[in-house]
């Protein structure tokens, strides 16, 4: 029997896509299979390692326990909507590298959105909030300390430069850049 399908629109990054998907098919595999978007990693499958964390509408979910006809007429912005045009890291993926959060990087894109969820509602967070913002994230290198440091080191650049962290990131000319970071 085929299966039924159903249509959907969806804004992936700034992009409109339609498609028709079966009632059964999870955002994740919608993203990596029919959108090619494989920044977006699957690990347990079943909403406890929080690797497949996008953001819906602004919102972090795990896109394994979401399925795709749920999101129609929503937004989602996956990792690869984070850097800027012309490449330039978004300031919590370059937080993530300076900062050494970055190990076998499998887990880092549900970190990175996480942490993009995160930092919208809470601009300057304590140590200990971040670790409860974090929590919901595993990182099977078990260095989180590198990744606590990185959230907090987008905290601070995100608090100086006032930009939203679930934009894409808007790059600015090098100087600029260069002294909001180090003010
Ligand atoms: S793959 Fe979705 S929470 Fe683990
Ligand atoms: S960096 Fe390897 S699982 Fe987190």
């Amino acid at each position: 029997m085929t299966e039924e399908l159903h249509d959907v629109t969806v804004t992936v990054n700034g992009a409109l896509h339609r498609a028709s998907v079966p009632a059964r098919r999870l955002l994740s595999d919608f993203l990596r299979h029919d959108l090619r978007l494989t920044g977006t990693h699957v690990g347990c499958e079943h909403g406890v390692c929080g690797a497949c964390t996008v953001l819906l509408d602004g919102e972090p979910v795990r896109s394994c326990l979401t399925f795709a006809v749920s999101v129609d007429g929503a937004a989602v912005t996956t990792v690869e909507g984070l850097a800027a045009e012309d490449g330039t890291l978004h300031p919590v993926q370059q937080a993530f590298q300076d900062c050494h959060g970055l190990q076998c990087g499998f887990c880092t894109p549900g970190f990175v959105m996480s942490a993009c969820g995160f930092l919208a509602e809470h601009a300057e967070p304590r140590p200990d909030q971040i670790r409860e913002g974090m929590a919901g994230n595993l990182c099977r290198c078990t260095g989180y300390a590198g990744i606590l440091a990185a959230v907090e080191q987008a905290a601070g650049v995100l608090r100086e430069t006032g930009a939203d962290p679930r934009d894409r990131h808007v790059a600015r000319d090098r100087g600029h850049d260069e002294a909001e970071v180090s003010s």
